[in-house]
C-alpha cells in the first residue's frame, strides 16, 4: 500500500498541497479531459449530484456546467478553503466535510455520483464504491477518474510506493466487487508522456443491496486506448 492510501497522510499532504494544487493539476487533469469525462457522465440539469474528493473544486465547476447544484464532499480543510474562495460557503455547492469510505447520506440520496483523482488516496477503494452505491439510487451513474497503472516497470515501482495505481481489469474487478454489474472504463492523456487516468462509468443495478459482493453475470468491458478524445 503507497504512503498516501492512508487518511491521515492524504489529510497532511492536503494541508500543504491545496495552495498549489489549482497550479499542478492541469498539467496531469486538464479541461479537456475532465469534460470529455463530463459528457460521459451526462448528467441532467435538474440532476442531485454528489461529488467525492472535490477538493478545490476543479470537476465541481464542470459540473455546474451542467447541473444546477452540487453536493461535494472532501476530507481535506485546506483543500475546500480553496473552494470556499470560487463558489462561497453557501451558495450552488453544498459543502460536506466527510469520508468517502463512509458518506454521511442516506440511501439513493442521488442521482449521479463523481469522483476525480480521490480513489488513488483511499486505503478501502471497494468500500468507498459500495457506499456509492448506496447512496447513488438504483439506473443511476457513478463516475470514478483514477490513475491508470504504468507501464514502465521503473514508474510502476514508483507508483506502487506513492498510492493506487490501477489498470482497466482491476477497475472491473473492484467495481464488481462492490456490486456493480455494468462499468465501462476509458483511458485518458493529456499528451504522449503524461500520466493516464482511467474513467470508470457504471450504473448503479437495481436494488439488491444484500448481494453486494456476489458473483455477477460477465459483462463486457471497454478499454479505449490511449487516444484522449474518443
Ligand atoms: C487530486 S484531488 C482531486 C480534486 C478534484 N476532484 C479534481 O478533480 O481536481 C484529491 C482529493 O481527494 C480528497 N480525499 C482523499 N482521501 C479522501 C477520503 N478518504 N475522503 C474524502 N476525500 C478524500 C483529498 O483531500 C483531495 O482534495
Amino acid at each position: 500500500m503507497g504512503i498516501l492510501e492512508d487518511k491521515d497522510n492524504a489529510r497532511l499532504f492536503y494541508r500543504y498541497f491545496s495552495r498549489i494544487y489549482d497550479t499542478v493539476n492541469p498539467y496531469i487533469w486538464d479541461d479537456r479531459m475532465r469534460n470529455r469525462a463530463l459528457e460521459w457522465f451526462d448528467a441532467d440539469r435538474d440532476d442531485r449530484v454528489l461529488d467525492v474528493g472535490a477538493g478545490t473544486g476543479f470537476a465541481t465547476e464542470g459540473l455546474l456546467n451542467h447541473v444546477d447544484e452540487v453536493y461535494a464532499l472532501d476530507q481535506s480543510r485546506g483543500q475546500f478553503e480553496q473552494a470556499f474562495r470560487k463558489f462561497g460557503k453557501r451558495g450552488k455547492v453544498r459543502f460536506h466535510m466527510g469520508d468517502a469510505e463512509r458518506l454521511p447520506f442516506e440511501d439513493d440520496s442521488f442521482d449521479r455520483l463523481w469522483s476525480s483523482g480521490s480513489i488513488e488516496y483511499w486505503p478501502n477503494p471497494v468500500e468507498a464504491l459500495r457506499e456509492f452505491r448506496r447512496v447513488t439510487r438504483p439506473g443511476g451513474t457513478v463516475l470514478v477518474v483514477g490513475p491508470d497503472y504504468p507501464k514502465l516497470g521503473v514508474f510502476q515501482a514508483l507508483a506502487d510506493a506513492i498510492m493506487l495505481f490501477y489498470d482497466a481489469e482491476e477497475a472491473e474487478e473492484m467495481f464488481r466487487a462492490a456490486g456493480f454489474e455494468d462499468t465501462t472504463h476509458y483511458i485518458q492523456q493529456r499528451h504522449r508522456g503524461t500520466p493516464r487516468a482511467i474513467t470508470s462509468v457504471a450504473t448503479v443495478p437495481d436494488d439488491d443491496r444484500g448481494a453486494v459482493g456476489d458473483a455477477v453475470d460477465a459483462t463486457e468491458t471497454t478499454e479505449k486506448p490511449v487516444a484522449g478524445d474518443d
